[in-house]
């Protein structure tokens, strides 16, 4: 296991598991004393001199070309630096990727695209002078809008990350026909936005060499993926990996909006070669981000569910249609949860796609996963009800003993334990039938909904690790902490594997100068930077022994993981909501939450809740709140700021709580982690609509759920 770059070595023994000792405790977050007196540097804090600020110019037609430029009132401006264009913009080495090709042709392919930009010395300057540049646009029709009659809907040949597009076992029709109860419903789910509390920012600077070698790039980015910005942005301006630095010490959150570079690091990079040796400030605005850094799609997705009279499937049947860019394919992965929640003879599952003028979606937390688990959690919902079962009895009784398509053996599955655990905790047993429970003004309803994730967590990452001149060590690796508590996690499961105290481990992350690490998404992070850590600890304790001197030293890749060729690997967790409904008004409340979780070893129960109940609170935000209006006349987003986007505010969200049947998943590698970040927010919108629907026995089909869809 001696390779450094990154390779998976595949040992052929299963993974030798590290005993917890410093894992499972609670240590405070190492960033927190940083973060909460203002000290930690974000990427727009970096202090550099004489920056410019760099303003984009978006399109103001949906569809159509740039025909002119008239750039002289701006360029007038006192302290304006320069104004980019279509025209005079920097070419980039590679301008495959039409999403990052920034500036390279007038083409527009939707509202809100970079047509040009504005550098100055202060934002400010910047800003206004934006505002004065005339675009002339030829207007061509755009075409923004999904529904399941269009005929060009097509089979994308892979959807996200890289799974098949459809899959058929049995006889489905059949199935169908000859079910004693079925369920056949179609549900939405709108367009929804990322909204991380930091937007995404990014410093540039751009330094000829003065020997004339290569041009270095240095960028201050807000990203989940350090690697993955600077492998791209070497690419689209030709330069070698080792020229290309991307420093991101602290990231205010990004949901899967920051997982990979977005035209705003190509613009901060265009804008820093025009004028080299200076750094180039961008911030996206809040309103900016609706247009530039991804979003979930929309999706329609029709459930047809089969059952025996004991409430056993006999067919799972999803279908979903969903949209994507013309100009760069993002293909969500909606029905994959039903490939393997649920056991059931016969099953079918298919996504399909509308590639529109819009912007690509992208990544947002669980994608897939959280839109499928709506439509698949409440048709389960709607099946109990048809056959007078219980809805957590009709899910245990459908519970499959091995992954229904593979036939693997689970590497751990718990669901049933989680429901069982988390109906007594709740109180489950105090649910009523549909709309019969009132409390003064309110309808009353309890909800439930099972959750799944997969394990990722591949091989990719590397890490070193340093005797240190006060008997500590060194541990570097280019993770990245997005508000998670990876920074503290990481140092807990570091101390295990050195053998050291918590307060013995200096991690460094955040930098590409640092070894090579993964993406911080799909809930991967802990589990692929983890075993890399454990690995690179044991060749290091194996190499110098267990009294090092100051300066010893070792590299090492993270081994594969032969056991994910053997199990199925995922996360399981069920949701619990206790909704409250005005019997007059609509309104909904959600007094009650409640998550129990089966993802193998939490690493740190005090981040690890905060994760869980994050993902808890945003699905009930998507239950409830979250839709970006599109209007499809201009090809925009209308209610793009936060005074228009609803999501919870602390007045929402009460009661919650999020619980974990503790034990490590050997299979899921050395540390017995699993993952935590996505699962949280799975089940949680069926979960708070199912409860809706207990309340007032009103089915809701189409997210969000507003009070007029109630009276
Ligand atoms: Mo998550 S959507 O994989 O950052």
């Amino acid at each position: 296991m001696t390779r450094t770059d990154g390779a998976a070595v595949q040992p052929t023994e299963p993974l030798e598991p590290l005993s917890p000792r410093v894992m499972g405790a609670s240590p405070v977050r190492l960033d927190g004393p940083a973060k909460v007196t203002g000290t930690a540097t974000y990427a727009w804090e970096h202090t550099l001199r004489d920056p410019v600020y760099v303003h984009p110019l978006q399109a103001a037609v949906a569809r159509g070309r740039v025909v002119s430029i008239d750039t002289r009132r701006a360029e007038a401006v006192e302290g304006v630096t320069a104004v980019l264009t279509p025209g005079n913009a920097p070419r980039l080495a590679d301008a495959s990727d039409r999403s990052l090709a920034v500036l390279q042709t007038g083409e527009v392919a939707f509202r809100g695209q970079f047509v040009g930009a504005v550098l100055a010395g202060s934002p400010e300057t910047a800003r206004h002078a934006a505002s004065l540049v005339d675009v002339v646009y030829e207007v061509e029709p755009h075409d923004t809008q999904l529904h399941t009659g269009r005929r060009d809907l097509y089979r994308p040949e892979k959807i996200n990350p890289a799974d098949e597009a459809d899959t058929e076992d049995g006889d489905v029709d059949a199935a169908l026909a000859a079910a004693h109860a079925t369920v056949d419903e179609t549900y939405s789910t709108p367009m929804e936005h990322n909204n991380p509390m930091e937007p995404h920012t990014c410093v540039a600077v751009w330094e000829g060499a003065s020997d004339g070698g290569e041009p270095r790039l240095t960028l201050y980015d807000s990203t989940q993926w350090p690697y993955g910005v600077r492998t791209t942005l070497a690419q689209l301006f030709a330069l070698a990996p080792e020229r290309v630095r991307v420093i991101s010490p602290h990231v205010g959150g990004g949901f899967g909006s920051k997982g990979l570079p977005h035209p705003h690091n190509v613009l901060a990079v265009l804008a820093a070669r025009t004028v080299p040796g200076r750094p180039a400030k961008l911030a996206l605005t809040r309103q900016q981000m609706f247009s530039l850094t991804g979003y979930r799609t929309p999706t329609v997705q029709r459930v047809r569910l089969g059952a025996d009279a004991g409430g056993r499937l006999t067919a799972i049947c999803h279908e979903a249609v969903e949209q994507t860019a013309k100009f760069k394919e993002f293909a969500e992965q909606t029905a994959v949860q039903s490939r393997m929640m649920y056991a059931a003879p016969n099953r079918r599952t298919s996504h399909r796609l509308a590639a529109l003028d819009v912007p690509a979606p992208s990544w947002m937390r669980a994608p897939g996963e959280a839109p499928g688990a709506f439509a698949a959690e409440s048709a389960m919902d709607e099946l109990a009800l048809v056959l007078g079962l219980d809805p957590v009895e009709l899910r245990v009784r459908n519970e499959p003993e091995v992954h229904p398509r593979s036939g693997l053996p689970w590497s751990g599955r718990h669901l049933v334990e989680c429901l069982r655990t988390g109906a007594r905790r709740f109180g489950w047993d105090a649910r009523t039938e549909a709309g019969t429970r009132r409390e003064g003004d309110w309808l009353v309803g309890l909800g439930v909904a099972g959750s799944t994730y997969p394990v990722y967590g591949g091989p990719g990452s590397v890490a070193e690790i340093e005797r240190t001149a006060d008997g500590g060590h060194a541990v570097r690796i280019a993770a990245v902490d997005l508000g998670t508590g990876t920074w503290t996690a990481l140092t807990q499961i570091a101390a295990d594997a050195l053998g050291c105290p918590f307060d013995a481990v200096h991690l460094e992350i955040g930098d590409t100068a640092l070894p090579a690490a993964t993406v911080a998404g799909g809930s991967a992070g802990i589990t692929a930077w983890g075993s890399t850590i454990v690995a690179a600890a044991r060749e290091f304790r194996a190499e110098h022994g267990e009294d090092p001197a100051p300066g010893a030293r070792t590299r090492s890749g993270m081994p594969g993981n032969p056991d994910m060729q053997h199990y199925a690997v995922h996360s399981f967790g069920a949701q619990f909501a206790e909704a409250r409904v005005h019997a007059d008004t609509g309104e909904v409340r959600v007094p009650r939450m409640l998550g129990v979780f089966s993802a193998g070893r939490i690493i740190n129960p005090r981040t690890a809740r905060s994760q869980f109940i994050g993902g808890m609170i945003m699905g009930m935000s998507m239950a409830l709140f979250e839709e970006s209006v599109f209007d499809h006349g201009t090809g925009h987003v209308v209610n793009h700021d936060f005074a228009q986007y609803h999501i919870p505010t602390s007045a929402d969200v009460l009661d919650i709580e999020a619980t974990w049947l503790d034990g490590p998943d050997p299979h899921a590698g050395p540390t017995g982690a699993k993952g935590i970040g996505e699962i949280g927010i799975v089940g949680s919108p069926a979960a708070v609509v199912n409860a809706v629907h207990n309340a007032t026995g009103v089915r809701v089909r189409d997210l969000p759920v507003t009070p007029d869809k109630l009276l």
